[in-house]
């Protein structure tokens, strides 16, 4: 987590470098921090809270360099106070650094440099870096951070200055992304190479254990036996997209509203109706080696892990192949069983969630080809993997997955569809299903319109604080969605559960303070939660049920019904999660939570 930047060159740099950490507060927000050097002298500046809160403080000091260094902080070691954020500093103020990552031994370098009279002041693994680097130094100060990197375990990403160095940021990575943009006459380094896009579309990334040396003039990368290394130069091709909310009141509001345009978007050009199939030009397979596979592995966390679940019911009932879905945070400590033509599919919006990059890592290790489902071109997913879809869902800011949740649906589903067709699925079902799938974004338009109803409903529930989200077959991964959604925004305590689960234990916590949310769209398994609904009616808890137009039956046992267009079962999903984003999203306003950027989380996991 946590989100470096730096700039040199000929510009002023205080600016640069806050407009860059402010673009990557998606890594995290609690806290932030600048360095820079001014007439050899190192100077900071830190506060809790938002970049904007660094930003008002540094305005007002009127500082000129042409160098600093700044970061946005997710805390993992140590309270968000202004003592642990970064840049930290050494003992006589020579140099700051910013980290993104976690340095796993930093109780052990922490009494080495005890013993030498160094006392680190603040609660973080981060400050022994600054104190190692100045311990070691000896007047060459790219030399002092490779000497100290062999000394640090875990996997991280540091940028680094030193006051007698004001034409030099040395920075280095170790399992953690950095990007070194490439201008003219200046240099940019960045957790995130959209961060400085807008400057300098040529970079380079820095891998295992590198270290590179940035002046004006260039950068000099080096592996780490210290050795020069020449990095391939890559042309980012993403686009510069400038978030703005528009007229909305949250990014998460307007990213809802996107969905029929973003369902569009990734539904584009990626079907032929007259053969009843998808047309994934982007998949880097051939259709012999997708005919070959035998089973496939889908790793995700969080929402990723939600559409990994509901691809894999849909992969298994139309292509046939047996799919296992494994939380990567989990999967990446197990030994794996790789069979020869095993695929693995690796989900992830950010493209950079360590566990998932992690857990994809050790599955290619093992000889499995990695297919990447991913939003952020030029992210460390992206490069890493065998081939790549992207969603195509535009930048989404809000930190709670919203419309990048159901493009992954709609490309999960294309994706399922064309390993059906390649084997037992007929071209007739192969069009009934594209049209379903080219029907959403309209149906999800008339969702959108009915936002009415759920703000009523919203404030009626808003007071709950805890929920049941259930659901059965494709609505289980939904329910659990929704829940997600829930406890994210509201900071409410929702339970997702498989419906037919409540009677093995759950169904005791059910009263009438425990309101269940029933998605009900799973035409299949419809008359079972009818039967489970009415046991929990039976028990006095209230019914908020998301059911498609025309099962008029659950608006008897039901206490208020929220309806949905009718569709495929497995495409339900999408109209179903949309109403449980509105429902989380206006009973978080109603509470008065923190929307867009809600406490304790970042957008991208980057730490384990
Ligand atoms: C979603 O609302 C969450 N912010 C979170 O669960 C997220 O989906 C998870 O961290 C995975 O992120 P990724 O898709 O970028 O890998």
């Amino acid at each position: 987590m946590c989100g470096i930047f730096g700039y040199i060159g000929p510009r002023e740099a205080t600016s640069i470098v806050l407009d860059g950490i402010q673009k990557l507060e998606y890594r995290g927000y609690d806290s932030a921090g600048i360095a820079m050097i001014n007439d050899g002298v190192l100077c900071h500046e830190k506060e809790v809270g938002k970049v904007s809160r660094l930003q008002e403080v540094v305005s007002a000091k009127n500082w000129e360099t042409n160098l600093a260094i700044a970061h946005t902080r997710w805390a993992t070691h140590g309270r968000p106070t202004q003592g642990n954020a970064h840049p930290h500093l050494d003992t006589q103020k020579k140099c700051a650094v910013v980290h993104n990552g976690i340095i796993e031994n930093h109780d052990t370098v922490r009494h080495l440099l005890e013993k030498r009279g160094i006392t680190c002041i603040s609660d973080t693994d981060t400050e022994v870096i600054a104190h190692l680097i100045a311990y070691l130094y000896k007047g060459n100060f790219l030399r002092a951070v490779q000497r100290a990197l062999p000394l640090l375990k875990g996997a991280f990403a540091i940028a680094v200055i030193h006051h007698a160095h004001p034409g030099e940021i040395v920075c280095a990575a170790k399992e953690s992304p950095l990007a070194i943009g490439i201008g003219k006459g200046e240099m940019f380094v960045a957790s995130d190479s959209g961060a400085f896009l807008k400057y300098t579309r040529r970079a380079i990334y820095l891998g295992a254990s590198e270290v590179a040396l940035l002046t004006e003039h260039g950068v000099e990368a080096f592996d780490a036996q210290f050795a020069p290394i020449e990095k391939k130069r890559e042309e980012l091709s993403h686009s510069v997209e400038e978030a703005s909310k528009g007229d909305y009141q949250h990014f998460m509001l307007k990213e809802i509203h996107e969905q029929p345009q973003t369902l569009q978007n990734a539904l584009l050009a990626r079907f032929s109706r007259d053969y009843g199939t998808a047309t994934l030009d982007n998949l880097n397979f051939s259709d012999e080696e997708l005919k070959k596979v035998e089973r496939i592995v889908i790793l995700a966390c969080g929402t990723s892990l939600h559409a990994g679940m509901i691809a894999a019911h849909m992969l298994e009932e139309k292509a046939r192949i047996p799919v296992e879905v494994e939380i990567s945070s989990e999967f990446r400590y197990k030994n794996p069983i790789v069979k020869d033509n095993t695929l693995a599919i690796a989900i992830s919006q950010s493209g950079e969630t360590a566990d998932t990059l992690a857990a994809m890592r050790e599955l290619r290790e093992k000889g499995a080809r990695i297919l990447g489902i991913c939003n952020m071109q030029g992210s460390t997913m992206a490069r890493e993997v065998d081939s790549c879809l992207f969603l195509r869902a535009g930048p989404e800011i809000g930190v709670a997955a919203s419309k990048t949740f159901t493009s992954q649906l709609i490309v999960l589903s294309l994706l399922s569809l064309h390993f059906a067709r390649m084997r037992q699925m007929s071209q007739q079902e192969g069009v009934l299903f594209i049209d379903a799938l080219t029907k959403l974004p309209e149906q999800i338009r008339q969702v959108l319109l009915g936002s009415g109803q759920i703000i009523e409903i919203a404030k009626k529930y808003a007071a709950y604080e805890n929920f049941f989200y259930l659901g059965r077959r494709y609505m289980y991964p939904t329910a659990l969605e929704g829940a997600l959604k829930l406890k994210e925004i509201a900071y409410v305590n929702a339970n997702g559960y498989p419906a037919g689960e409540m009677k093995h234990g759950p169904i005791a916590l059910i009263n009438e303070m425990c309101p269940t949310v029933a998605f009900c769209a799973d035409t299949y398994t419809y008359p079972k939660m009818l039967s489970n609904l009415m046991e929990v009616k039976a028990r006095g808890g209230k019914v908020l049920a998301i059911a498609p137009g025309g099962a008029s039956d659950i608006a008897a046992i039901a206490d208020d019904v929220i309806w949905v267009p009718p569709t495929l079962d497995e495409l339900a999903p999408v109209a179903s999660t949309i109403v449980g984003q509105l429902f989380s999203y206006y009973v978080a306003k109603e509470r008065g939570t923190e929307i867009d950027q809600p406490r304790n989380l970042a957008k991208s996991v980057t730490v384990e």
